[in-house]
C-alpha cells in the first residue's frame, strides 16, 4: 500500500526515519509530506512526527487550475461511481506549505464544489471540510497540493488532530495555544475541582487554561506569574526549581503540566522519578528538542524496559501544529498495581 504522509515543513527527513522503524518505506517526498510504502495502517497512530494520512493517492496533474479541476470532479464522480451516499462526508484541499500554494488549494475546491453542485447537488451538501481525528481512516474526498498544479488526491484520510487554536486575549502567553492544542489532541483536559501541578509556569499560559477549566493549580517557577492567573484564588505560585520540587502534601495530583525550559534528558530523569512514584495520573509534558536526534530520543522514550513507555497505561507522542523545535508528550501513568 501507498500512503501520504503530511509533516511540519522541514521535517520530512525525521519524518521518513521515524517511519522506517514501523516497516514503512519512503519512496519520495517534498516540503512538508512524504510518500511511503507499507501493509501496517495501525503504525500511522504512534508516528510523532505525522500530521495527516492519505491511503493509496493517486498523482493528478493538469496544466491549468481549469483541467485540474475537470480531472479531479472526474476521478471524484468514478469514485462515488453508483454508491448511493446518505451521510456526511469529510472533504479537504490542503497543503503543508504556508501562503500562495494553500489559497491555490482553496481556489480548486471552490471551482470544485461549484462543479460538483451542478452534477450531485444532495450529494454535495452533505460534505463537510476536515479530516476526522482518530485511529481509522475516514472515507471522503482528500486533494494534497505538491504544487500548483499538482496534486496527490485520497478518498480515505486520517489525521493525527494537530490544529491551529484560538487565543484567549486574557491568556498571559501564546503557550496557552499549545496546552489548548495538547488537550484536545490527548481528548482529555483537566476537570472541576481537579488538582494540577504546573512546572515551569512563568508567565501562566499553562495554568490559565487549567484555571479555566475549574482546577486548582500549584505553579511552581521562578519567574513571576502575569495577570489574571498570578492573583486567581485557586492558584498557588511557589518560586521554587522544578527539577527539584517535592511537595509532599501536595502529592499525588491528578495533572503534571510541565513546560520546563531544560534539556530533554533532565525532564525525562524527571518524569521517571514522577511516573514511578505515581505522583500524577495524567501529564503533559512539552520537550525541547532543539536540533537533537528526535527519532533516537523517541526510540528512548518508548523503550519498553528503559524508557517512560513501562509507567505508561497511555503514551501518545506528537509534533503539535503550535510545537516549534518541540514535541509533546501526552498520557496516563499506570496505576501502582499494574506497573
Ligand atoms: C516556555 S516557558 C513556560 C511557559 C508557560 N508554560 C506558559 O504557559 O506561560 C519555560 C519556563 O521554564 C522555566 N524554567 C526553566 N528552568 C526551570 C527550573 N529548573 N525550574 C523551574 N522553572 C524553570 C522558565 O523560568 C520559564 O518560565
Amino acid at each position: 500500500m501507498d500512503f501520504l504522509i503530511t509533516c511540519k515543513s522541514n521535517y520530512e527527513k525525521i519524518l521518513a526515519r521515524e517511519s522506517d522503524g514501523y516497516q514503512l518505506k519512503p519512496s519520495q517526498q517534498g516540503q512538508g509530506w512524504v510518500l511511503l510504502k507499507g501493509d501496517d495502517k495501525a503504525a500511522f497512530t504512534d508516528l510523532c512526527f505525522a500530521c495527516h494520512v492519505l491511503l493509496s493517492p493517486l498523482n493528478v496533474s493538469a496544466a491549468s487550475v481549469n483541467a485540474l479541476t475537470e480531472k479531479l470532479v472526474n476521478l471524484f464522480g468514478q469514485h462515488v461511481g453508483s454508491t448511493r451516499i446518505l451521510g456526511p462526508w469529510p472533504f479537504l484541499f490542503f497543503s503543508s506549505t504556508e501562503g500562495p500554494l494553500i489559497q491555490h488549494a482553496k481556489t480548486v475546491e471552490k471551482y470544485c464544489f461549484q462543479k460538483l453542485q451542478k452534477k450531485m447537488s444532495r450529494v454535495t451538501k452533505l460534505a463537510r471540510e476536515g479530516i476526522p481525528a482518530g485511529a481509522k481512516f475516514a472515507e471522503g474526498f482528500f486533494v494534497y497540493f505538491t504544487g500548483f498544479n499538482q496534486a496527490l488526491v485520497s478518498f480515505q484520510a486520517l489525521s493525527q488532530g494537530q490544529q491551529r487554536m484560538t487565543m484567549d486575549p486574557q491568556a498571559p502567553s501564546r503557550s496557552y495555544l499549545k496546552i489548548e492544542e495538547s488537550f484536545q489532541v490527548f481528548g482529555r483536559a483537566p476537570r472541576e475541582n481537579e488538582k494540577v501541578i504546573d512546572l515551569g509556569a512563568s508567565p501562566g499560559g499553562w495554568s490559565h487554561s487549567a484555571l479555566k477549566r475549574g482546577a486548582s493549580v500549584i505553579a511552581v517557577d521562578n519567574g513571576p506569574l502575569r495577570e489574571p492567573v498570578k492573583s486567581h484564588p485557586r492558584v498557588h505560585h511557589l518560586k521554587a526549581d522544578a527539577l527539584k520540587y517535592r511537595h509532599e502534601e501536595a502529592l499525588p495530583v491528578d495533572w503534571l503540566l510541565c513546560d520546563v525550559l531544560e534539556k530533554p534528558e533532565m525532564i525525562l530523569e524527571l518524569l521517571e522519578k514522577w511516573f514511578s512514584h505515581r505522583w500524577c495520573r495524567f501529564f503533559i509534558v512539552n520537550l525541547k528538542v532543539g536540533r537533537l536526534d528526535s527519532v533516537a530520543l523517541l526510540k528512548s522514550i518508548r523503550d519498553k524496559n528503559k524508557g517512560l513507555a513501562p509507567y505508561c497505561k497511555e503514551l501518545c507522542i506528537r509534533q503539535l501544529y503550535h510545537d516549534r523545535e518541540e514535541i509533546t508528550l501526552m498520557g496516563e501513568v499506570k496505576p501502582p498495581s499494574s506497573s
